[in-house]
């Protein structure tokens, strides 16, 4: 196995080590989910719901709260889906509750049959131009479609903030951009706003911190480890600092009726 590969395996194999623990994979929170499912305002009383990289799950078993609908969870990374599949067991969901491996570039839906496609910290996998088109036919019309994306809130950022997202996500743009790409996709906007502070931390960088602090003593011996470690802190690190500068914008789309 070549070195490369090699320390690329063994920087997955840690990142999920913190990853597979976290309550979610990304920002978020209920009352942002619950303020964005507010804006899809025309739902049906039983929606079919896609969840695009569900992750563990966090808003899945949100959005089955705060509808009666009939949700699809799709992830590609089987751990996920698993803690995911047992929260819902435990919870009694099996009826509306679909947790499954699957590609969300190829999700099992037929056109035109979807009512509401979530999905938060995902479409940009995809790309986000890519995920809207692909998406757009599954949505009947006048369905919905609800993404987070990381975005610029400023437009002069410092070079160290600049420089890491250059890296890790070139694409990243500002709200306006992400608007008229969705407009482009032949989407309508129902709304948007920016996750609150508390997103980023209650149920993310916070658990994460701890997460990553019980690993450092567990792997005290292993460089490799404490090297993707401590990449993964100066990533919270750079949230700390430069928070304003970057954010989490929910987006909420509709297909024309
Ligand atoms: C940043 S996480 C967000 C997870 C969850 N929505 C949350 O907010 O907690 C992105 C998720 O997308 C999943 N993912 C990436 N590419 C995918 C694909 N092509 N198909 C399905 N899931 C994918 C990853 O496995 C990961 O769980």
């Amino acid at each position: 196995m070549s070195e490369q590969r090699e320390s690329s395996e063994r920087f997955d194999e840690i990142f999920f080590e913190v990853y597979e623990w976290l309550p979610r994979q990304g920002p978020g929170s209920r009352d942002s989910t619950a303020q964005a499912l507010a804006l899809c305002d025309e739902l049906p009383r039983e929606p079919v719901i896609f969840d695009m990289g569900c992750g563990s799950g966090a808003q899945t078993l949100d959005l089955a709260a705060l509808t009666d609908g009939m949700i699809t969870a799709l992830d590609s990374h089987a751990p996920l889906i698993s803690k995911l599949e047992q929260e819902v067991n435990a919870r009694g969901l099996q009826e509306r509750v679909r947790p499954r491996v699957g590609d969300m570039a190829e999700p099992p839906a037929a056109p035109g049959s979807v009512d509401l496609i979530w999905s938060e910290g995902a479409a940009y996998f995809l790309g986000i131009e890519e995920a809207l088109g692909l998406w757009r036919p599954l949505l009947r019309p006048g369905g919905y479609l609800a993404f987070t994306e990381a975005v610029w809130l400023r437009d002069d950022p410092p070079k160290a903030v600049l420089e890491m997202w250059q890296k890790e996500y070139p694409s990243m743009t500002d709200v306006q951009s992400n608007l008229a790409i969705a407009r482009r996709c032949g989407y309508e906007i129902q709304g948007h706003f920016t996750l609150p502070k508390s997103d980023w931390w209650d149920q993310f960088y916070a658990p994460m911190e701890e997460r990553i602090a019980a690993l450092r003593h567990e792997y005290a011996a292993d460089d490799q480890a404490l090297a993707v470690l401590d990449a993964l802190y100066g990533e919270i690190e750079l949230h700390r600092q430069f928070g304003d500068v970057y954010g989490y914008e929910f987006i909420v789309l509709r297909v024309p009726a």
